[in-house]
């Protein structure tokens, strides 16, 4: 024990000398700068009325969702995910009928920045909000998929588009863009999310696609090509 709490100190005096992140209580961070706008935790209410009033999207899966090191360089440099905000029909204003839809961008606010070590920190403590009942590991099969039919899928067949843009400023805003979704989304949660919407919260206006299990797969096979500056 004496030794443990010795090392420990070394430690942390390391740590303090070269300003690494780890002396920064991630968790903390999260409930003093984060929840003002998240959920961290499942809520208690799940109603439509929390969906439509909430300011930020729900992280208390968020270990099983996101890739770290996607969270970690985000949180430093945050881009718009959602072109017409968390609750589209809050920013955007609904066109004449047969004319797009404008979004109102006065209505969307930055994200706030972090440092980097605070991001590492807000990172780590969001990896630990794991949620196995939401998302099984080994959901996604890894199976090749074949590129040019699988996004005949996503932006024809299957309608995805209406609602997602694969490519930068292509498709619809009323969906997180997936053109980043491979640097972003761990495959096991797309492939969870595809299948059931609702399971994450039952009032999402994704809708609960009667799809089958190969397309799932091939959709998020797809769907985790796209990374930022892959030129798709
Ligand atoms: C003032 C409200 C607000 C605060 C405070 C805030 N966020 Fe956000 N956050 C948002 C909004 C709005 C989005 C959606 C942005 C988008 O989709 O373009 C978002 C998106 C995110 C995302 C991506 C989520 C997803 O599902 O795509 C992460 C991760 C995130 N925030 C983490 C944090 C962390 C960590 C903190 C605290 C350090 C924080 N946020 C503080 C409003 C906020
Ligand atoms: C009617 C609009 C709509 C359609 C059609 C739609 N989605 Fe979505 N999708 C959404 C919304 C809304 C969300 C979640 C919003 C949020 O988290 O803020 C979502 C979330 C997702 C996510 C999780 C992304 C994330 O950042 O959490 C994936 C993956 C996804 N959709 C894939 C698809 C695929 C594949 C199709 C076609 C089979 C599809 N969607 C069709 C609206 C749509």
């Amino acid at each position: 024990m004496k030794y443990l709490m010795t090392s420990a100190l070394v430690a942390t005096a390391v740590m303090v000398s070269t300003g690494a992140s780890a002396a920064i209580d991630g968790a903390e961070l999260l409930k003093s700068q984060c929840v003002a706008c998240h959920a961290i935790a499942k809520p208690a209410d799940s109603g439509l009325a929390r969906l439509l009033a909430r300011k930020g999207p729900d992280l208390q899966y968020a270990g099983s969702k996101f890739n770290r090191e996607w969270l970690v360089s985000w949180l430093q440099n945050p881009t718009v995910i959602r072109p017409a905000g968390v609750m589209y029909t809050n920013a955007v204003k609904v066109g004449e009928p047969g004319s797009a839809d404008v979004v109102d961008a006065a209505k969307l606010a930055p994200h706030p920045k972090l440092g980097a070590a605070d991001a590492a920190a807000a990172a780590d403590a969001l990896m630990a909000l794991t949620a196995e009942d939401l998302v099984s590991k080994g959901a996604f099969k890894g199976e090749p998929v074949n590129a040019s039919m699988s996004s005949l899928l996503f932006n024809k067949l299957r309608g995805c588009a209406s609602c997602h843009s694969a490519k930068p400023g292509v498709g619809g805003s009323s969906g997180p863009e997936l053109s980043t979704a491979g640097d972003r989304l761990q495959p096991d949660y797309m492939v969870e999310y595809i299948r059931n919407p609702q399971k994450f919260d039952p009032h999402v206006w994704m809708p609960r696609l009667e799809l089958t299990d190969a397309d799932v797969q091939k959709l998020t096979g797809y769907l985790s090509t796209l990374k930022q500056g892959a030129g798709k």
